[in-house]
């Protein structure tokens, strides 16, 4: 592994250089804009065909994204709401548990959060941050983390009995990939809010999340709610894949599936797939 060294102006052109294929990605290339705008464009569509179809029919929508800091669950979250009625579509993003929360179910800020009638509530992290973030970072205890992954099924279990549609995602970087993008926002002046203290800590940490993750596959993946590996290196075949993903299981009036089009297989995986 190159040297690499946060608070130099200059990356190390041998992890600029590995950024895109790092951690088994298989392009060399990103998407062209070109083409990532139209099939934008034409997802967005079906995500207002879906939309008014949830409106119409009380169908409820929950996605939830995972991955590591930098990951880019912000930014495809943002893709899935940019054309649709904010009434109705929604971001999830709970800050630190507070006190009041820290003496309740774990579940519990969570459950309010559920989407309603006619709703797509889009999580930005999740219930999951028991089973990565948190015991990474010492913020539970691992016996708190060993009931949550034992308690996650059954609660996953009850939420898609009551009819909810759930789409679980794990957004996959590379190492090189993520030292890139923490690099570009300590050195973009407009990006350097997003580096957060628990960020800087990630670094050291990548192992440790490794497992996390593994661990959490193992535990987590079920018939009734898998995950969802997406390959995520880049932003814009992982935002497309995303909204596929959504997309393609659910019956919705005047469904387009040329628009939808086939997902690619190479960045949509079941963990088990991913781990071999
Ligand atoms: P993000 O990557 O979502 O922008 P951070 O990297 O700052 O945010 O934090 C990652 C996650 O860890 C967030 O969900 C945050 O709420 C959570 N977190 C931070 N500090 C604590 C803490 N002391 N206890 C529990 N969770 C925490
Ligand atoms: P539905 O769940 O009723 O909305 O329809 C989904 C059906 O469409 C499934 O049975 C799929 O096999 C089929 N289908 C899904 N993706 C494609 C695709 N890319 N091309 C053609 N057919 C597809
Ligand atoms: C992401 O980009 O994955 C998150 O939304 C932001 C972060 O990791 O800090």
């Amino acid at each position: 592994m190159a040297k690499f060294d946060l608070e130099d102006p200059e990356l190390d052109p041998a992890i600029k250089d590995a950024a895109l294929t790092s951690g088994g990605f298989p392009y060399d290339e990103k998407m062209k804009s070109k083409a990532y705008d139209k099939q934008l464009r034409a997802l967005q569509i079906e995500l207002v065909k879906l939309q008014s179809h949830l409106q119409a029919s009380g169908e409820r929508v929950l996605a939830l994204f995972e991955g590591r800091d930098s990951a880019g669950k912000g930014g495809t979250i943002k893709r899935f709401l940019e054309n649709l009625n904010p009434r109705n579509a929604r971001t999830v993003a709970l800050p630190k548990p507070s006190d009041r929360e820290t003496s309740q179910w774990y579940f519990q800020r969570y459950v309010t959060q559920l989407p309603s009638g006619g709703e797509i509530a889009l999580f930005d992290r999740s219930w999951y941050n028991r089973a990565v973030v948190e015991p990474v970072m010492g913020f539970c205890t691992p016996q708190q983390t060993a009931s949550f992954l034992r308690e996650a099924p059954p609660f996953e279990r009850m939420i898609t009995e009551e009819g909810i549609h759930v789409f679980k995602f794990w957004l996959e970087i590379g190492r090189e990939m993520q030292l890139k993008r923490f690099h570009d926002r300590r050195h973009d002046p407009v990006k350097v809010w997003k580096l957060s203290p628990v960020d800087l800590v990630a670094l050291d940490k990548w192992d440790e999340y490794t497992q996390a993750r593994n661990t959490m596959f193992i535990a987590t993946d079920t018939p009734d709610t898998p995950w969802i590996v997406i390959r995520a290196n880049d932003k814009k075949r992982a935002r497309i894949a995303a909204i596929q993903s959504v997309l393609w299981p659910i019956s919705y009036k005047d469904k387009d599936f040329q628009a939808i089009g086939e997902i690619d297989d190479k960045i949509v995986m079941s963990p088990e797939a991913f781990l071999t």
